[in-house]
């Protein structure tokens, strides 16, 4: 991966399994970010616009197999370092990632990819300022994930790797697998562990002090007239 000190911004981003609290963390950041008057750009995992339709075709079909859906997310990330995350980076800004490389190296190696040649795929991307990783047991996830969102989809469940017939059993196997990739993942890369069963607002805090030493310098957010409040414990 490439150095992220080759540029003014500052790059973070939130990793771990489905239901560990990313999303709900990194949305706090960044109206953190905001309400003290920094530049900061999202980016999301699989958002691009460039393999959109070639992603959600080969979903809906069930036609993508471990290489091919490696490939299509592959691109989709390169699309997105390319235009929405190098971009504000050289421009100084703090940029937001939910999921980055690592989510890849998770679920590809789950699904019987070869770690190395994943690796070496990515190997174009920035490595982050910080990578935070979202530690929650399995079942405190699965049980986040299902109370709230019962519809699992075919390949979020891992169904194309024949775990199990039953999408709920396929989902808790595939999850059991990539939270085992992302624990080994977690050492390698040297992520920064937060305790994900923490109530939302101490993860939170903690998420703001690991941050604020990189924030000096960076870009301030033009002013959009609007006012950015930080946000009250529990409040997202
Ligand atoms: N610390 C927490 N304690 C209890 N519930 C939480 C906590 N953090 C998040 N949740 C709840 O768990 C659910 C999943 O949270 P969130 O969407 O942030 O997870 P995620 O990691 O982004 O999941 P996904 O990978 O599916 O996008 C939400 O309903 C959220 O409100
Ligand atoms: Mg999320």
């Amino acid at each position: 991966m490439q150095p992220s000190e080759q540029y003014r911004g500052r790059l973070f981003v939130v990793e771990g399994i489905d239901g560990s609290g990313k999303s709900t963390q990194i949305d706090l950041l960044y109206k953190w970010l905001l309400s003290r008057g920094h530049a900061a750009f999202f980016s999301e995992w699989n958002s691009s616009p460039l393999v959109k339709r070639t992603t959600s075709r080969g979903k809906r079909r069930h036609l993508l197999q471990p290489l091919t859906f490696s490939l299509t997310h592959a691109t989709d990330f390169a699309d997105r370092t390319e235009r929405s995350i190098i971009p504000p980076l050289q421009a100084g800004a703090a940029v937001l990632a939910d999921r980055y490389v690592y989510t890849a190296f998770a679920r590809d190696g789950a699904r019987g990819c070869d770690p190395a040649w994943i690796r070496e795929l990515y190997s174009f991307a920035v490595r982050p300022t910080v990578g935070f990783y979202f530690r929650v047991p399995l079942d405190v996830a699965l049980d986040r994930i299902l109370s709230g969102r019962p519809e699992l989809k075919w390949y979020e469940a891992g169904m194309d790797l024949g775990l199990a017939d039953d999408v709920v059993a396929s989902f808790k196997l595939f999850q059991a697998r990539i939270l085992e990739e992302y624990e080994r993942i977690v050492e390698e890369f040297g992520l920064t562990v937060i305790d994900g069963t923490l109530p939302i607002g101490v993860q939170q805090q903690q998420v703001r002090e690991i941050v604020e030493p990189y924030l000096d310098g960076l870009l301030s957010r033009p002013d959009d007239g609007r006012i950015y409040r930080p946000l009250r414990e529990g409040e997202a």
